[in-house]
């Protein structure tokens, strides 16, 4: 089936200042990442996310963008960049960076002219709207907190904020903002980008009257971002003019050949993904109901379902359990049950899903949350623990960096470390290693249809991946007890325990929180 190369990739998503430090300064750099491309190659990634690495003040860790086209020294340097494209496509490794479109920092050369005065050229980049200091234009919120809105008394006008007071929004009704973006866009095309993961997608334009957002009228505990305001955000984000924006992104990336763009979209409501997936759109979008979802088999069928049906056949499945904005799926999943065990669960999900799948930095070593001081914290709302350094060997700050201080604190590295589980067949790495290959060997599981299988317990999660020639199945069983699944003859491919023998008989027994990959030896009909 001719499917196009970002259809059949693992991707892995690389926080940079976490990676690996190539210079001793405690922060990782662009030439860490270059340096552990065996790894990555080894592990059998085909393209990596780059978390935003233009030089910032890192009020929101580099979200606050001062030059969209430049490294942060801290990183490295075109050069670095360069080197690290070169090394990763010699390896057939593609490389996507982050583009933050919807807000620069407060410091970027665009907006401390659009501040400057009200007849500034750069004013209409911004949206500026004049008024008294005791009251904003609208009743908009920030999705960190509290008002969107800051008053900016050099010209008594307020300016837009949807995130920190640091990260003014662009004003994508202004054609030349929209012009600029797509020079951005050439700009690391050119030098040999495969393409960008878009910050903040579905919110790039906003209603032209800025109109108050309504109150929530339902909220929907299955949708977590439900639980964090009570306002809809019916005027600032997702408005339908956002997919012309999107489209005119995709025409300018498309003017390259093979390039992709990933969209972090969270539509207004959850059905709406599929609309950020029409053919002229983005290739992939984030999942974040999958991603926030509890341990729990019927809030993944939920998830899963909901993208399958409301998925047209050319919209394609993006399927993520962790990355920088929350808690790891191992520690989330570990509150009130076996982290480790359901993690391993949750990977086979991810890997025999239909979809692209992505990996987070660490998860495949079973990396947790890291636990940070308050004297160590960085970010402003509380997303640290997650972006601790990764763990490579147990030696001082696991490997990371050899300096005394790094940016944030390790994890548990003496634990959970790539050295220690890069010879252990039952360790998490093992797992993950296995699982990408049988993916990449087993054509039913990329190209394959996805079916409910019928008939399973409600708290298993059991679905078919089926081509013409092969027919799997994959029962997951997220609870702490054994379960009984009466599947057809097959053999077992792989299984999330490591001793398991490999020959399925007509009934299935999983142990508590196994998941195993059954090959059938016949279709199951109807
Ligand atoms: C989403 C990014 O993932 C997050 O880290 C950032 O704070 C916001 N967008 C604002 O750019």
């Amino acid at each position: 089936m001719a499917l196009h190369w970002w259809q059949r990739a693992v991707f892995y998503q690389i926080y940079p200042r976490s990676f690996a430090d190539s210079n001793g300064d405690g922060i990782g750099d662009l030439d860490g990442v270059t340096a552990h491309l065996d790894y990555l190659e080894s592990l059998g990634i085909d393209a990596i996310w780059l978390n935003p690495i233009n030089p910032s003040p890192l009020d929101d860790w580099g979200y606050d963008v001062s030059d969209y086209c430049g490294i942060h020294p801290d990183l490295g340097d075109l050069a670095a960049f360069d080197r690290l494209v070169a090394d990763a496509h010699r390896r057939g490794i593609r490389v996507i960076v982050d583009l933050v479109p919807n807000h620069t920092s407060n410091q970027h050369p665009w907006f401390v002219e659009s501040r400057a005065s009200r007849s500034n050229p750069k004013r209409d980049w911004y949206i500026w709207v004049p008024g008294s200091p005791d009251r904003p234009p609208n009743n908009w919120q920030s999705t960190f907190s509290g008002s969107a809105w800051k008053y900016d008394p050099t010209t008594a006008s307020w300016y837009l904020h949807m995130f920190l007071e640091q990260q003014p929004d662009l004003n994508y009704r202004n054609p030349r903002v929209v012009e600029a973006m797509h020079d951005v866009i050439r700009f690391w095309l050119e030098r040999g980008a495969d393409g960008f993961r878009i910050d903040v997608i579905a919110g790039l334009i906003k209603d032209a009257e800025l109109r108050d957002n309504p109150a929530r009228a339902v909220t929907d505990p299955d949708i977590p971002w439900h639980s964090k305001g009570t306002q809809d955000p019916l005027h600032s984000h997702d408005r339908p003019e956002v997919h012309d924006v999107i489209r005119e992104f995709r025409r300018v990336s498309d003017s390259y050949e093979q390039r992709i763009l990933v969209g972090e979209t969270w539509p207004r409501e959850h059905e709406r993904l599929a609309d950020f997936l029409r053919p002229d759109e983005l290739q992939l979008a984030f999942n974040f109901r999958f991603l926030l979802a509890r341990y729990d088999a019927s809030r993944f069928r939920a998830a899963i379902e909901q993208t399958e049906r409301s998925f047209g056949p050319g919209a394609w499945p993006t399927w993520t359990l962790s990355n920088h904005d929350f808690p790891r799926h191992i520690s989330r999943y570990s509150r009130d049950g076996d982290g480790e065990a359901r993690a391993r669960v949750a990977a086979m999900m991810l890997f025999a899903l239909r979809g692209t799948p992505f990996i987070y930095y660490g998860e495949e070593i079973g990396m947790r949350d890291a636990a940070i001081p308050a004297d160590r914290k960085r970010d402003p709302v509380g997303r640290d623990g997650c972006r601790s350094p990764m763990q490579w060997t147990d030696a001082p700050n696991g490997g990371f960096s050899t300096s005394a201080n790094t940016w944030l604190p390790c994890g548990d590295f003496k634990a959970v470390n790539v050295a220690r589980q890069l010879n252990d067949p039952h360790s998490m790495l093992a797992l993950y290693g296995r699982l990408i290959q049988l993916r990449k060997s087993t054509p039913a599981l990329v190209e394959g249809s996805y079916r409910a299988f019928e008939g399973a317990p409600e708290d298993c999660l059991v679905f078919r991946r089926d081509t013409p020639q092969q027919h799997i199945v994959v029962a997951l069983n997220f609870t702490a007890e054994p379960r009984a699944i009466a599947i057809p003859a097959g053999k077992i491919l792989l299984s999330t325990l490591p001793d398991r023998s490999n020959v399925a008989k007509s009934s299935l027994m999983l142990e508590p929180n196994e998941g195993v990959i059954v090959m059938l030896d016949a279709k199951i009909t109807g």
